[in-house]
């Protein structure tokens, strides 16, 4: 990587650090846990998987087992684009197992134009919300989570972080939270979504959904860092989990 490039990523980790400390820690321990749980699902018989705000999201490239799974990549179009430009450089083509669904969550109907596509509502399928779910109203996220729960095969699941509804109220106890929610609204992206504290399972049974994984920032500080790892600090206020529909 280019020295500039790096220098102005770790100039932008560290002011990330400063304002949430153990914010990079915690992305490292999603980013396996979300590895995981794709990967037993593969194990389990997985037809197919949709990623929403996909980004810069790689899984569908470099997970064995998914090459040969249909992967259905939604986000925002401007976003999407730059993606597939450099999916071409990489691979010259576009990779069969996988569609690329530009939209905006936000305005355009989703569940409609979803349908319009190859997807298939009779397979099993695993829905991944990575780093989303907080940037989307809450009347959205309960429009996505209605329409997995009517238009997924048996035994389809969700995977997803969140955050304490506090947080995005701007009344959280931690410092952290207050610096987190400041400096995402400044930057014009303001957090929407959250969970209020305690009640992810109830939130999840009211939708359709039953909770098989909540990991706190302790489970997956205990799950991923050990050894030589075991003092990294992890973002209290990052959490996962995971849920089948029914
Ligand atoms: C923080 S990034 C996370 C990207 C990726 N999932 C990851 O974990 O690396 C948020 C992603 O959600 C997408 N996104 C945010 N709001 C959206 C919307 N209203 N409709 C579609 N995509 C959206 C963005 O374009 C971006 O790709």
């Amino acid at each position: 990587m280019r020295p500039k490039i790096l220098s102005s990523i770790r100039a932008f980790v560290a002011r990330n650090e400063s304002l949430v400390l153990g914010a990079s820690n915690s992305i490292v321990a999603r980013v396996r846990f979300f590895d995981d749980i794709v990967k037993s699902s593969i194990d389990d018989g997985l037809e197919q998987l949709v990623i929403l705000g996909a980004g810069y999201d790689t899984r569908a490239y470099r997970i064995e087992g998914l090459d040969k799974t249909q992967v259905f990549e939604i986000d925002h179009p401007a976003t999407q684009k730059i993606k597939i430009k450099k999916i071409m450089e990489i691979f010259k083509s576009q990779p069969g197992h996988v569609t690329y669904i530009p939209l905006d969550l936000e305005i355009d109907k989703f569940g409609q134009k979803f349908l319009e596509t190859d997807y298939d509502s009779s397979k099993k399928t695993l829905f991944i919300m990575e780093g989303l779910l907080m940037y989307i109203a809450p009347e959205t996220v309960d429009k996505i989570l209605s329409f997995i729960v009517y238009n997924s095969g048996s035994g389809s699941s969700i995977l997803f972080d969140y955050i304490p509804l506090s947080v995005v109220e701007g009344t959280s106890e931690f410092q952290a939270g207050q610096n987190w929610q400041k400096c995402v609204t400044e930057v014009g992206e303001p957090f929407k979504f959250g969970i209020s504290e305690g009640s992810t399972e109830s939130f999840l049974t009211q939708r359709g959904f039953r909770m098989t994984r909540n990991m706190t920032s302790e489970d997956y500080k205990k799950s991923y860092f050990q050894g030589k790892n075991k003092n990294r600090e992890v973002n209290k206020l990052s959490l996962f989990a995971h849920a089948v529909v029914g």
